[in-house]
């Protein structure tokens, strides 16, 4: 694999990066929007957040298609902001846009205490371990049959091929959800998080339009699993659930987003950055095939290097700028990470190797992070 000429695209995109590591270094400040769409289409976003990380990790913008807010880009601070609900609010929003009023999705990833956590107690044992355990096999099985299926010596989409089609198996599998139509799982994660004018759909009233077939074709599935004993797919833990049965119908859209998108977005797209990321360091995935005990490692590490999940939203309930700066001090004065390691949140080290040692928060900090996390 080392040996090989290095692709075309791979050319590309280290000049690109090149170009953003010169730009970043000289740039204002003020003018890094860290939201903007085509820093992360050109995957140049490196460079910008690791200049703020260094010069002003928590920055105010004044100006950007969100509207105005301050950045919080360091380990520390991120931390701070995830484990201090009453000042830093989920509510009523985590993703960045404001939300539409006429098309409200409530889900309790953005809800504050004490919904969010009797919501999320319904969903969170289909990630439990020992449930995660029980797929492993038949994880392994889509996986192989996936790649076995895969053209030699012609080009092929991997996403589509590959990411798509065995996140969506699996995400198939956790709502018990008839095979057959899974890829409409993949089009409502699609179509939940994309607006207008991104290729998804044309307008509101499409996305609204689909959306509430998402609803219609779930409430037939409720309505069959509602009645019978209790099994252990998410939508009989829902329509079971003590604090999720009485949803109403709006609410339950609005988790089933949720656990889509969820399930979806993320994993699809850490096993296409991960494919990238071995491509663009040849000695890595050298040393990943001398030696496939540091799996476990890479897979930490992808989801790290290729987060998933760009940014998350918290809406600051009260003036929080003094309190961070405070907090900040007194969590200076504690040694770093292990091995002299830098903590950093989101952004890139300079080497891709095993993530041990580091201390990262890729998947979120406790009290607020994804349900694989914490059972
Ligand atoms: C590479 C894979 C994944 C990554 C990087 C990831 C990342 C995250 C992060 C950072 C959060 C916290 C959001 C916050 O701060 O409010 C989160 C929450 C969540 N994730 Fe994941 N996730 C992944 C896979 C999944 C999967 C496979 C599912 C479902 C099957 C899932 C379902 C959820 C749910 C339901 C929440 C909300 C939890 C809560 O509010 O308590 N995620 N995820």
């Amino acid at each position: 694999m080392s040996s090989s000429p290095t692709p075309w695209f791979l050319e590309a995109e280290a000049e690109r990066i090149a170009e953003a590591e010169d730009d970043a270094r000289t740039i204002d400040l003020d003018a890094i929007d860290p939201v903007s769409l085509s820093l992360f289409q050109a995957n140049a976003q490196d460079p910008y957040f690791r200049r703020l990380r260094e010069d002003d990790p928590v920055h105010y913008h004044e100006s950007s298609r969100v509207g105005p807010y301050w950045s919080v880009t360091s380990y520390e601070q991120i931390k701070f902001v995830d484990t201090h609900h009453g000042a830093f609010s989920s509510e009523p929003v985590v993703s960045l846009a404001d939300l539409k009023d006429d098309f409200p999705l409530p889900m309790f990833i953005a809800m504050d205490q004490p919904k969010h956590d009797r919501q999320r107690k319904v969903a969170a044992p289909i990630v439990a371990p020992r449930n995660l355990q029980n797929f492993e096999a038949i994880i392994r099985k889509r996986a192989i049959e996936i790649l076995e299926s895969l053209p030699v010596g012609e080009p092929f989409n991997w996403v589509e091929d590959v990411s798509i089609e065995l996140t969506t198996q699996m995400l198939a599998t956790l709502f018990d959800f008839p095979h057959e139509d899974r890829r409409r799982l993949t089009r409502w994660s699609d179509v939940a998080t994309g607006s207008p004018g991104t290729g998804i759909v044309e307008s509101h009233e499409q996305r609204r339009q689909e959306l509430t077939e998402c609803l219609e074709y779930f409430t037939e599935l409720w309505n069959e699993r509602v009645n019978e004993p209790p099994k252990f797919d998410l939508v009989s833990m829902l329509a079971h659930g003590e604090s999720t049965r009485s949803m109403t119908p709006q609410e339950y859209l609005g988790n089933l987003v949720l656990l889509i998108v969820g399930g979806n977005d993320t994993t699809r797209n850490s096993i296409t950055g991960g494919l990238l990321a071995l491509n663009q360091y040849p000695q890595e995935f050298d040393r990943l095939r001398a030696d496939p005990s540091v799996i476990p490692n890479m897979v930490s590490e992808i989801v790290r290097w290729q987060t998933p999940v760009p940014h998350m939203r918290r809406t600051a309930l009260e003036d929080t700028r003094a309190l961070v700066l405070e907090e900040t001090l007194y969590v200076d004065g504690v040694p770093h990470a292990p091995h002299g390691a830098r903590r950093h949140a989101g952004g890139r080290q300079d080497d891709s190797r095993g993530g041990e040692g580091r201390d990262v928060v890729p998947l979120g900090e406790p009290r607020r992070a994804c349900i694989r996390e914490r059972g």
